[in-house]
């Protein structure tokens, strides 16, 4: 491990699914914001850039079953992986979490008005989010799935509509961007997850589900924008 406080955090967050877990549990941006050192990364978090570097040392977490290898594994692999786990995940805690919004908004809406704040921002990311991966799916996983077929020898590829690999990548994460924003603002308005004082067992439900709504986005964001685009990026580039 060669890292310092000038090394970008996307590239810890890529050199082991571990590292990519302390700076989540830290609460270091490294998926949107992967570009930025370390340094620049920790600003504002509360943790410093020496106590990450340490905890990372320290860090002697067993790989879990599901720490696959994505920097080396077939792009189709992570594509399908994508599918199955984050939007698969995305899909259906969203009906579940709006229903919870509902119910705690009844019961808790006028003495608490930040749930009425909340359940308009998770709607919105909700409604983002669904469209956004319905783009993936039909439009980006496919080709870069095309791409790296033909780069092994399986058929040849016809240039797409959008020209370049790099475009739908741009635009995808923008919206990623977006998403991360408003994950943030929800994260602000329930206070870092807090429930208060007088939540019932639903109210800390929809907290506790909230806030694995947003760490399962920023490792989703993570793979996409870390992993497999840098990846589609450069066999596009080989073969041209
Ligand atoms: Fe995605
Ligand atoms: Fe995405």
């Amino acid at each position: 491990m060669n890292f310092n406080n000038e090394t970008a955090v996307k590239e810890i967050a890529v050199s082991s699914p571990a590292a990519a877990r302390v700076l989540e549990e830290a609460g270091v941006d490294y998926c949107c914001g992967g570009n930025r050192s370390l340094d620049d990364a920790c600003a504002g978090t509360g943790v410093s850039s020496e106590e990450i570097l340490a905890r990372l040392r320290a860090s002697n977490e067993p790989a879990r079953p599901e720490d696959a290898d994505w920097v080396s594994a077939p792009l189709a692999e992570l594509t399908d992986h994508i599918r199955q786990k984050h939007h698969g995940y995305v899909r259906e805690a969203i009906p579940r979490i709006s229903a919870l919004l509902e119910k705690v908004k009844a019961k808790h809406g006028a003495n608490h008005p930040e749930i009425k704040t909340i359940e308009g921002l998770f709607h919105q990311l909700g409604q983002e989010m669904i469209a956004h991966m319905q783009k993936e799916e039909m439009i980006l996983f496919p080709y870069i799935e095309r791409l790296e077929r033909a780069r092994n020898g399986g058929g040849t590829l016809e240039r797409p509509f959008f020209q370049s690999v790099r475009n739908p990548i741009q635009m995808m994460m923008n919206e990623h961007d977006g998403a991360g924003n408003l994950a943030k603002q929800i994260r602000k308005a329930s206070s870092e997850y807090t429930p208060p004082g007088d939540a019932c067992s639903s109210y800390q439900r929809l907290y506790s589900e909230l806030h694995e709504f947003e760490t399962d986005l920023h490792l989703h964001v993570h793979l996409e924008n870390n992993i497999l685009f840098p990846r589609a990026v450069k066999i596009e580039d080989e073969k041209c």
